[in-house]
Formats: C-alpha cells, structure tokens, sequence
C-alpha cells in the first residue's frame, strides 16, 4: 500500500476547511430542529468521521444508530441500482426525525435505495445531510438537505472516503492520482 503523498494529485478540501463547514451545517440542523430530538443515521463506513464531527457540534438532543448498504458488483467505483442493506438499523426508526449522514452523492443510487428502504419504516420526517455532492454524475435524482461541498468530477479520498478501504483517517479531502495509483 502506497503512502497517500505518493497518490494526492491535490488536496481539494483541507482539514480547516471541512471542519468549518461541518459546524455550519450543525448550526443548520440546530435551527432547523429547535426543541425537537433527532436520530442521526451514520451510512458505514465512509460517513464515519464526518457524523462523529457533525453530532459534537449539535445542540439538539440526538442519538445515533448505523446501517451500511453495498451495491452488487462492488469494486466498482460507482454504485449500480442494485443496493442491498448489509448492516440494518438497531432503532426503530418510526416516528422520529430522522437524518442519514451520508459522506458523497455521487450517481444518488445508493441514498435514494436507502431512502426507499427506511421511508417503509414511517419515520416523522427523513432528512439527507451528505458532505460532498457530485452533481454532474447523478442517475437519479436526489434531495439533499445539507450538502457540506459541490465537487467536481474526480475521484476523492480521506475524510471517510476510501481508495480500497484504506485513507479514511487522512483529515482533508484529496483529489487520487490515479495514474499513480494504478501503477501500484
Ligand atoms: P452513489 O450510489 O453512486 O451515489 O455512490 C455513493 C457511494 O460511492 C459513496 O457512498 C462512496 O462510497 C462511493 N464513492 C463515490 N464517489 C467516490 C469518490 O470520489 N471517492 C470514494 N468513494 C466514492
Ligand atoms: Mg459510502
């Protein structure tokens, strides 16, 4: 495995950055949901930094559950429209507010499946936070509530999201040399 220097072709969203912006959208969800409780759902694992960042800035009364999803013929790097639930939720999510915290949008595949699969569950209200959005690759459409940063077209790593499961600790969003990394 490669050290993440020999891979960055550039960092596109650095740790100040990211961490501004995560608070920002605490304080929107602290507006949003005054006087309410709220059930944050972490999407395993890429949402995993950003959720334990996001929930120390919220001041309404939360709590936290996981599920992770995966798209058949994984190992692709985008998902198809075949997501299935691998880890379901341990909360009985209906009748609460509920808000996935998701780390990218890419085709909108796996949240809208996520959506579908949790709406059956009747919660009060469900809400998408996402920390990065890849607009111009969407199949379906999606609504994202809180989107943390528009991207471009390329492929990122760090702050959650993987390059075959390894840099999710790295604290800043880089932009993969793939060339160099395929090289490996
Ligand atoms: P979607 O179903 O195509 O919207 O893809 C969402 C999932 O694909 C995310 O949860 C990520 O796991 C993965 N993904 C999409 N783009 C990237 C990327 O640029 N880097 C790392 N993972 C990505
Ligand atoms: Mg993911």
């Amino acid at each position: 495995m490669q050290d993440y220097q020999d891979i960055l072709a550039e960092v596109l969203i650095d740790e100040v950055s990211l961490q501004k912006r995560v608070k920002e959208l605490a304080d929107q969800i602290n507006h949003d949901y005054a006087g309410e409780q709220v059930l944050l759902i972490c999407i395993l694992r890429g949402a995993l930094p950003f959720m334990v960042d996001l929930m120390r800035h919220l001041s309404v009364l939360n709590a936290i559950d996981c599920m992770a999803v995966s798209s058949y013929g994984a190992g692709a790097r985008s998902s198809t429209g075949n997501v299935r639930m691998t880890l379901d939720l341990q909360t009985n999510i209906e009748g609460k507010h509920v808000i996935l915290v998701e780390d990218i949008v890419d085709s909108g595949h796996t949240i809208s499946r996520v959506i579908d699969m949790l709406r059956t569950r009747k919660p009060r209200s469900l809400k998408v936070c996402a920390l990065l959005d890849k607009a111009s690759r969407r199949e379906v459409p999606v609504m994202i509530d809180y989107r943390g940063f528009s991207i471009e077209n390329k492929f990122v790593f760090g702050y959650g999201l993987d390059l075959d499961e390894f840099y999710r600790n790295l604290p800043f969003v880089g932009v993969v040399d793939l060339e160099k990394y395929n090289k490996e």
